[in-house]
């Protein structure tokens, strides 16, 4: 079993004013992947390292499959880490790289030769093999990376931003393939992201962190549906949550109803998809202009001004770009509401 589990983590480092990481627990069950998600500098490559034993917590425990991990070192935690640029052995040819760490560990020779051969295939790097690094592509040297992580077959996959340094077109379709190739081989995944778009599409689970706190734990469809706080809110979701105090609301025209409506401390939160718009008046919709229309094929995106505030919509309508003016509802059962001064959920 690799149950890889997270007791109370901080993290000072020394001389350093704040803790980079205060309390982190959660738990990675054995063939789960969970995504740490967070924007740069919330802590993210930190844990990873913590996890790894590369980096020692200030407090706190890593155990795996229920064994504490404290006095283990890095090299006996049974874990693969992929690191963001890659750290291939610039002398070393692609076999060389990837066969290393089965080497160090004294694995049998043919062995060796049939998990380099099982993974290369698998990666398709069958005929880089002799390559230096330097002769590879950005894909293809993150590829290597990661070939010389699933030859070792380890108990836990760390993964910090392996798709950062490939362009938008190869990331796209990278993403998919990593989610496919960690099921195939029934791998526990820990993977570090800042982008959202891919936390959402390959994880089980994410964990989203902001300055070093967890701000919420949950699978991707929960975490869109249900945003803990409004920085959880805003951050996930493109276009992003559109986000209203009640006096906004009210200088739109808008009157909202239901227990809600009764708060003093509330901040609405509506999700572009959420607003319901259209190019010719509707009874009981309210009216805005049309300030930015975005078109991006399937979905369009409009920003809208409303007494004096600015919302985003999400149309599929083929919306006319000479059409300046809008008529918008909202859908009240897809409405969130906040705590405008702890900006929790309500
Ligand atoms: N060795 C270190 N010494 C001091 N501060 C560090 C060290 N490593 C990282 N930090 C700080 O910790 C914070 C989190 O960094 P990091 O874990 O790399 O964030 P992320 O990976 O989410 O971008 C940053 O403010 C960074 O400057
Ligand atoms: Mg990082």
């Amino acid at each position: 079993m690799a149950e890889v589990e997270l007791s109370n983590i901080s993290k000072t480092f020394e001389g350093a004013p704040r803790p980079v990481l205060t309390d982190i627990s959660f738990t990675v069950k054995d063939t789960e992947f969970v995504s740490l998600l967070g924007p740069s500098g919330c802590g993210k490559t930190t844990l990873l390292r913590i996890i790894a034993g590369l980096e020692d917590q200030t407090s706190g425990k890593v155990a795996i499959g229920a064994l504490d991990m404290n006095r283990v070192a890095p090299r006996d935690r049974d874990m693969a880490f992929v690191f963001q640029n890659y750290a291939l052995y610039p002398h070393f040819s692609v076999e060389d790289n990837i066969s290393l760490g089965l080497r160090l560990r004294k694995v049998d020779k043919a062995e060796i030769t049939a998990r380099v051969k099982t993974t290369t295939e698998m990666l398709g790097l069958e005929a880089l093999l002799e390559r230096k690094p330097r002769a590879l592509s950005g894909g293809q040297r993150q590829r290597v990376a990661l070939a010389r992580a699933l030859v070792r077959n380890p108990k836990v996959f760390l993964l910090d931003e392996p798709l950062s340094n490939l362009d938008a077109k190869l990331r796209d379709k990278t993403r998919g393939e990593l989610r496919l190739l960690f099921k195939k081989v029934n791998g526990t995944v820990i993977y570090v992201t800042h982008d959202q778009i891919e936390a959402m599409t390959m994880s089980d689970k994410i964990v989203i962190l902001q300055e070093g706190k967890i701000q919420q734990v949950g699978t991707p469809s929960e975490i869109y549906e249900k945003p803990a706080n409004i920085f959880v809110a805003t951050f996930i979701g493109m276009p992003q949550m559109n986000i209203l105090q009640k006096k906004e609301m009210t200088a739109m025209g808008y009157a909202l109803s239901g227990p809600e409506a009764g708060l003093s401390d509330l901040t609405c939160g509506i999700r572009p998809e959420d607003l319901e718009v259209s190019a010719a008046p509707r009874e009981g919709w309210l009216e805005a202009a049309v300030d930015l229309c975005e078109p991006t094929g399937a979905l369009t995106t409009l920003t809208l001004s409303a007494g004096g505030t600015a919302l985003r919509c999400s149309t599929t309508l083929k919306w006319p770009l000479a059409q300046t003016r809008a008529w918008f509802t909202f859908k009240r059962e897809h409405m969130h509401f906040f705590s405008t001064a702890e900006g929790t959920r309500l």
